[in-house]
């Protein structure tokens, strides 16, 4: 070992080590003179431990305090000296290390920094932009490498149960053709075949169906998957998904897998424990109720049905909304009358004119009937049945949206996470997980007037016989399930179809032709010809999980080296052109830019 390098990391040492000789490495966290005395607080991802450099102390090297006193905040040094425990009210109880400190003897500078663009301190004080361009730096700060820690701790946790189940962990071709999930594929152009392109995955999809048919029976993978979609806050263009598939199993049998999985993880990676069996909606009950696929289950205030009501009701928005097949739904804000003025309500109207409702009808229970934008229609015996029939109480805020059922769940789902922001109604460092099963099986797309798969084609429908697709579309249900925590999805999965015959029908009704299956799937139902075992499974993103579980802002938190919200890296500055011959050999020619797509 060479002299200079640490016999310790800067997070170890306590008052047990008192009176032994280290060496540390690390970078200058602090440095502060006192009285003739130099305190330089040394720091590595272990810690941070306080170096006092005092000349007049014997052993001390000579000239040592005045080179240490010329280093500057980041500079990366090596100090050798002697472990001397504090005393007293030098006693530093925030750190792990503040019983002790290291009487330099000498010191040598690794490396001195210039001055950094920003200070490397807990709480970010650079520009969202500052911090990409200098993520190196960024990653310094503590918080940064404690959430990296602890998705590494996480994954590792996976890897451990799954391998224990006997999972077999498989890696999938990056160049590969395009498995459809949805969004737009990032293309790879071919220079052996020229005019050709590879596609980055936008999951495993396919491939972990195919390990099945292989008779693997258990796959899983940490997996990376592409997407060019449009980003937003829980998104990235590159991510990775847990992804797994199981053979010859039904919903409850991934579901359980899934839970283990998880409660061994969480507490693995974050200390969070987690409740199992996580409770179970089907979708259609998740929207009644929560006006949401992917419910927070932090809080009740659930929707509340008053459509039988509002038939009946003097006032003509609702009772118009039902006559033309739409419906009424409220939220009961408990004890909030007080709480909301005038204005607050206008800015809830607004909030939810901005999910297609044309209004927001409200009322507050008073001690003797209710007073709001609806009171007049809701005098005294209607008033009472409206009352009981919400179980509202005196001090209760109420608030309807009518209209077609999407744009009531819409709006009152939207409504109910935001009211409950306000009242603070989540309890911090809460994880609600639960399951929502039985999707759609399609989904109609308004813009091109068509059927979409709501998750992929590959789901399979509850009823396998299905003969005809167009009929009641709307109603199939499809065998998927989506695990999701705190108003979040953190994965989706299904058991999915492994018949040819099936899946060409569910082809044929998307609209792709015989010709276009073959082209794009026809090694998929080929491979469902030769003897494909049922099989499901499900993919969880662990960087929305990990930005979750840590309570961090943004997924870009949970990502070392993150992209921006368009796509870029500031960094290394990806994407960028690339040189004539490097496309000439792909015989690739870029459009100039001001070329429509
Ligand atoms: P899906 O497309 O629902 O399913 O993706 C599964 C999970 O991956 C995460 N995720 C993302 N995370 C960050 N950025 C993105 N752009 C992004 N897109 C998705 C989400 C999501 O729940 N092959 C299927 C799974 C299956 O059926 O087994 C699939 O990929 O947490
Ligand atoms: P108006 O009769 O238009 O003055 O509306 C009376 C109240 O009903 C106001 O509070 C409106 O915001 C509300 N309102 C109007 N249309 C709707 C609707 N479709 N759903 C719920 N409330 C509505």
């Amino acid at each position: 070992m060479a002299s200079w390098q640490r016999t310790h990391t800067c997070g170890e040492l306590t008052a047990q080590h008192e009176g032994q000789t280290v060496v540390l490495n690390g970078w200058i966290d602090n440095h502060r003179h006192h009285g003739g005395i130099l305190f330089v607080d040394l720091r590595d991802r272990y810690g941070v431990t306080q170096v006092t450099v005092d000349s007049t102390r014997p052993g001390t090297e000579a000239g040592l305090f005045e080179r240490v006193s010329r280093l500057g905040l980041e500079d990366v040094i090596s100090v050798r000296g002697v472990v001397s425990r504090r005393v007293g009210d030098q006693i530093n109880r925030q750190r792990a290390t503040g019983e002790i400190e290291v009487m330099a003897q000498t010191a040598t500078a690794l490396n001195e920094a210039e001055p950094t663009p920003f200070a490397i301190v807990d709480a970010a004080e650079a520009s969202e932009e500052t911090r990409m361009q200098y993520r190196y730096l960024d990653l310094r700060r503590r918080p940064m490498q404690h959430a990296l820690v602890r998705r590494a701790a996480f994954v590792q946790a996976v890897r451990e149960y799954l391998a224990g189940k006997g999972f077999v962990d498989t890696e999938t071709p990056i160049l590969t053709k395009s498995t459809p999930e949805g969004a737009r594929d990032y293309l790879v152009p071919s220079r052996v075949h020229p005019g050709e392109f590879y596609a980055l995955p936008q999951s495993p999809q396919l491939f972990k169906q195919l390990m099945m048919v292989a008779g693997m029976d258990r796959y899983y993978q940490i997996a990376r998957c592409f997407r060019d979609e449009d980003l937003r806050a829980d998104r990235q263009p590159e991510f990775t998904q847990i992804d797994l598939e199981m053979s010859f199993v039904e919903e409850q049998d991934v579901m359980d897998m899934v839970e283990g999985m998880l409660v061994h993880a969480f507490r693995e990676g974050f200390g969070i424990r987690v409740q199992t069996p996580f409770p179970r909606l089907d979708h259609a009950e998740a929207i009644a109720r929560y006006g949401s696929d992917k419910p927070d289950l932090r809080f009740a205030m659930e929707l509340q049905d008053l459509t039988e009501l509002a038939r009946r009701s003097a006032f003509q928005v609702f009772q118009r909304a039902v006559t033309e097949g739409g419906m009424v739904k409220g939220l009961v804000v408990g004890g909030a009358a007080e709480r909301f003025s005038r204005k607050d309500i206008d800015e809830l109207t607004a909030f939810v004119g901005g999910y297609g409702a044309k209004g927001l009808a409200w009322a507050k229970v008073g001690a003797d009937g209710l007073t709001g934008s609806i009171a007049r229609f809701y005098e005294g015996a209607a008033g009472k049945e409206l009352i009981a029939a919400l179980a509202a109480k005196p001090g209760d805020l109420l608030l309807f949206v009518a209209d077609k059922p999407a744009v009531v769940h819409k709006a009152l789902g939207e409504l109910r996470l935001k009211v409950g922001g306000i009242l603070g109604l989540r309890t911090p460092g809460e994880f609600r997980l639960a399951w929502v099963t039985q999707f759609p099986l399609f989904e109609w797309n308004e813009a091109r007037r068509r059927w979409d798969s709501a998750h992929h084609p590959f789901t399979a429908p509850v009823d396998w016989d299905i003969t005809e697709f167009g009929v009641n579309t709307g109603q199939i249900r499809a065998r998927a399930y989506d695990v999701v925590m705190n108003g979040w999805e953190l994965g989706s999965g299904s058991i999915r179809i492994h018949r040819a015959d099936v899946q060409q029908r569910v082809f044929e009704f998307l609209g792709i032709a015989p010709e276009a299956q073959r082209q794009k799937f026809g090694f998929l139902l080929d491979a469902f010809r030769f003897g494909a075992p049922p099989h499901g499974g499900i993919a969880l993103g662990v960087d929305r999980l990990v930005a979750l579980c840590l309570g961090l802002d943004s997924i870009r938190d949970a990502i070392a080296f993150p992209k921006t919200a368009s796509a870029t890296c500031l960094m290394t500055g990806a994407p960028s052109p690339v040189a004539a011959d490097q496309l000439a050999e792909l015989r690739i020619a870029a459009l100039p830019r001001e070329t429509k797509a």
